[in-house]
């Protein structure tokens, strides 16, 4: 019997890991502990919300007796840590709430687990959730990031994660607090909030709004889809090794300004637009603050160790998400239009009422 505590189940990337797992282990008890800042959209898991197997709590990471008691009322003896800030540009405006999340907000999971553990740790994981972006940035004939790169972050985003990190090895080292750490590259895929590059660009296409590029767009990024990334967490954290680091990534490079041409051709061919007819929008802006020229990661031990790689191609990655948010543009305009948060605080609150 698992009872897995999953924070940040109501962003991009946890409400696919908290689906999976609920979906896959029905034995398993899965409770989303979630703040619901604005990245957080309960709309995102409306398919599981009552399924007997799991529980939402709304509560914030720093808050360590919110955080202790969520550990004590459910037995909690596996953690799967994904809360957190997590856009680059947010972290350059405001360093401080990133500082604060992802890094004392970490520290206060590990405290809870270890208080709550007691060093019975023979059946307890905590599993960190991170970034490429801990590494640095890559020059174009730099070879791809292996777990031993050494850490070199950039920016106030990736210094916070890779404090985070530092906080869940110093734990494991310190206390032997079992821990397993991932650190997997740019994400895409259904359920993205629409300020990163994909949702933004499919968001603005199907509206005629421009498409702000970065700089040249001569950037690169290795893209991965989301239910790969889903599927890497729930094999290790059942069969990786204890203390361990993974990267997770689908050796899948690309140029921005590539990418952006491929996501215009796919939406405008769903639309019905002649091809390339959105290259119009196309808008050079001034480049962000620091901009890491590329990431790339090696997922090789990944794939040997555990047998992991993507299932999916990208170009059909790339055609299954413009799909989604074309067949979801209520999503799409909830989020836009701030919607998305009315309903679904009043319906928690409500039923925690009851
Ligand atoms: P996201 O911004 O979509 O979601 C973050 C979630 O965390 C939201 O539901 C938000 O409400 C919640 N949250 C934020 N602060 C909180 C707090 N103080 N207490 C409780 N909940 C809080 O993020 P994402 O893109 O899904 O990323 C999830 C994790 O994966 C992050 O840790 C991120 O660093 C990491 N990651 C993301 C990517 C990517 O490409 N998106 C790639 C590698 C790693
Ligand atoms: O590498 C993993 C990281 O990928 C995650 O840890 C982060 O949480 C996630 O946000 C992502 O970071 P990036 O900064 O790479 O993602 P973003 O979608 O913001 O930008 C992708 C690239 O596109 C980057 O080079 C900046 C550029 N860009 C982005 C936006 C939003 C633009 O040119 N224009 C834009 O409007």
């Amino acid at each position: 019997m698992k009872n897995i505590l999953i924070t940040g189940g109501a962003g991009f990337i946890g409400s696919h890991v908290v689906r999976l797992f609920v979906n896959k282990y029905p034995e398993y008890k899965i409770v989303n502990l979630d703040k619901l800042t604005y990245a957080g959209n309960l709309e995102n898991l409306k398919d599981i919300e009552n399924v007997s197997n799991y529980a939402f709590v709304k509560a914030d990471i720093c808050d360590f007796e919110s955080v202790s008691n969520v550990f004590a009322k459910y037995s909690i003896n596996g953690v799967l840590h994904l809360a957190a800030e997590s856009h680059v540009d947010r972290s350059i405006k405001d360093p401080f709430t990133f500082a604060k999340t992802n890094i004392l907000g970490t520290l206060s999971l590990l405290q809870a687990a270890k208080e709550c553990w007691k060093e019975n740790y023979s059946d307890k994981l905590f599993h960190h959730i991170s970034t490429d972006e801990v590494y640095g940035a890559l020059q174009f004939d730099e070879t791809l990031f292996t777990e031993q790169t050494k850490y070199n972050p950039h920016s106030p985003y990736s210094a916070s994660k890779a404090g985070s990190d530092h906080f869940v090895r110093a734990f494991h080292n310190t206390y032997g607090l079992p821990v397993v750490i991932t650190n997997c590259s740019n994400n895409y895929g259904p359920y993205q909030f629409p300020e990163k590059l994909i949702p933004l660009f499919i968001n603005n296409i199907c509206n005629n709004k421009p498409l702000p590029v970065y700089g040249k767009g001569e950037n690169v990024r290795d893209w991965l889809y989301v239910i790969d990334h889903a599927r890497a967490i729930d094999l290790i954290f059942h069969k990786g090794r204890t203390g361990e680091t993974y990267n997770i990534g689908g050796f899948n490079e690309w140029k921005n300004i590539d990418l952006i041409k491929v996501i215009i051709k796919t939406v405008d061919k769903f639309l019905g637009r002649a091809e390339g007819e959105s290259e119009k929008l196309i808008t050079y802006v001034t480049d962000r603050a620091g901009h890491d020229l590329r990431y790339a990661i090696d997922s090789s031990k990944l794939k040997n160790e555990l047998g992991w790689q993507p299932s999916l191609q990208f170009e059909e990655g790339i055609e299954k998400t413009v799909k989604w948010y074309l067949e979801n543009r209520q999503w799409l305009d909830n989020v836009t239009s701030g919607a998305y948060k009315q309903y679904y605080e009043e319906y928690y609150e409500y039923r925690d009422k009851k």
